[in-house]
């Protein structure tokens, strides 16, 4: 007896002469340019079916829609996709709720999933995935990090020869976008409601800035190039919103800019991951993407470093990748599956460090700030001080030689309670920039 599943497969893998159908679950920004790009390409042998969103009429009747096939079954009865002979779901919604119990139900019944949901599979992804091989079909996630740089299938296709010791890079457009107009000599806030204008920012910004968007990312790409399964909330993250104009004039200084930076690195069976605004040395070339551009580098063993870079967000590349994915699915092509095991998180690493102090300036400061941190170990590698700032709140700057950031953070503890502090130290990794990464 032939199953259903096992026609699906023949279809997928192209040993059926037959048309692909495909529910796209979600028309907003994505949804609607894959329906665009589906629309303006006709890929041979996809046909899109379904499409699935609440309040549906409002979404039929839009603009957008005017590219979509009459053909297509609108709906926001999710039973209608479930029981339907759909053979690929495209979820572009979003979030986990309720989305992770619709998929579930589309994968056990014979559907294979492409999905651009990050929160998803960085929470998901692993359980997911089992029950995709569980029932012979696929769970893809190309465009849930990056958009639309293919940093997902590269490292799955391309770099999955190589023992990939370590990821850095910039994963969320937003936080680039403010860093590298703050480095051009904008201040934050009118960087951020800039960006929140132009659509790059939403009006609770907390995601973008606080880096927990960027951190469900790092654990995805942490999954599929360092196999190691990291706890999304375990993972540490320090905000952007405390950098300052006086910071991009320091770090000029020091031939670095500032940038959110997502880095894991793997140590044994530790991996040092977090998520912060970061010095960048100019010469890298995460310093060299700006605006909402991505960056990432993946550095192998074998093979070096990687940089894939390009549009992290927007609708059309996005789609790019979403379609890409639904090809490939439906052509039956499959990833490289390498074990993965869960694997403990430190946001430690050992780095030189960059420390900004605002101090009502009084003699002996300089001593007690190398006091506290020759106590704890650290040693200061240079002081700065530009000129121009009143005495009563002199902003100046410490940098360190290579230690871990809890050393510092025991030393800043203590600086902290000295009544000339007028404010809590800002704390930042110096990344550094290295040949070769050590044997993992
Ligand atoms: N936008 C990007 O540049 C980008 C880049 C990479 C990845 N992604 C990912 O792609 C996914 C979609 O993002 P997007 O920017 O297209 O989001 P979006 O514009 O907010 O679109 C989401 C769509 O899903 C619908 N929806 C939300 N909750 C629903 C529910 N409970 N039931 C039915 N429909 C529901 C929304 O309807 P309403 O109109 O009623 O809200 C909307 O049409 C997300 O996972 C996102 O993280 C986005």
């Amino acid at each position: 007896m032939v199953t259903k599943s096992k026609k699906q497969l023949q279809a997928k893998s192209g040993k059926a002469n037959r048309v692909v159908k495909v529910a796209l679950l979600g028309f907003g920004t994505v949804g609607s340019s894959v329906a665009a790009v589906l629309a303006a390409s006709r890929f041979p042998g996809i046909q899109l079916t379904h499409i699935f969103n609440r309040d549906v009429e409002r979404k039929r009747t839009s603009p957008a829609a005017k590219r979509v096939p009459g053909t297509v079954v609108w709906t926001d009865n999710i039973d209608v996709i479930l029981k339907s002979n759909v053979d690929i779901v495209i979820e572009l919604i979003g979030g986990i709720n309720p989305v992770e119990g619709w998929l579930r139900k589309a994968l056990a019944s014979g559907k294979s999933v492409v999905t651009a949901n990050k929160q998803l599979i960085a929470y998901r992804g692993a359980s997911l995935g089992k029950l995709a091989a569980k029932h012979n079909v696929q769970l893809v996630h190309g465009a849930a990090v990056a958009g639309g740089v293919p940093v997902i299938p590269g490292i799955l296709q391309g770099l999955c020869g190589d023992q990939v010791a370590r990821l850095s890079g910039i994963v969320n457009g937003t936080c680039n976008y403010i860093l590298s107009r703050m480095e051009a000599g904008a201040d934050y806030a009118t960087v951020l409601a800039d960006a929140q204008q132009l659509g790059y920012a939403e009006a609770d910004p907390s995601a973008d800035v606080d880096g927990y968007d960027a951190r469900a990312k790092l654990c995805i790409l942490s999954r599929i190039a360092l196999h190691a399964e990291l706890d999304p909330d375990a993972v540490t993250t320090q905000t952007i919103s405390t950098i300052e104009a006086i910071d991009f004039s320091y770090a000029k200084e020091l031939n670095c800019t500032i940038r959110q930076v997502s880095r894991a690195q793997v140590e044994g069976t530790l991996v040092h991951a977090r998520v912060a605004p970061m010095l960048v040395p100019l010469a890298s070339p995460i310093a060299w993407s700006h605006g909402t551009q991505n960056m990432v580098v993946v550095s192998g063993r074998f093979g070096g470093d990687v940089v894939f870079s390009g549009h992290g967000a927007g609708g059309e590349p996005t789609a790019v990748a979403v379609v890409s994915d639904l090809l490939a699915v439906a052509q039956g092509s499959r990833p490289v599956q390498l074990p993965v095991r869960k694997r403990k998180v430190t946001g430690e690493f050992m780095a030189p460090h960059y420390l900004r102090f605002v101090v009502d300036d009084k003699p002996g400061i300089v001593s007690a700030i190398s006091g506290a941190l020759a106590k704890v170990g650290a040693n200061i590698d240079s002081i700065l001080q530009r000129p121009g700032y009143p005495k009563h709140r002199l902003p100046f700057v410490v940098t360190t030689e290579p230690c871990l950031t809890s050393t510092i953070e025991r030393a800043l503890a203590s600086l902290a309670k000295l009544d000339c502090m007028l404010e809590r130290p800002l704390c930042l990794q110096m990344l550094q920039i290295d040949d070769k990464p050590d044997e993992p």
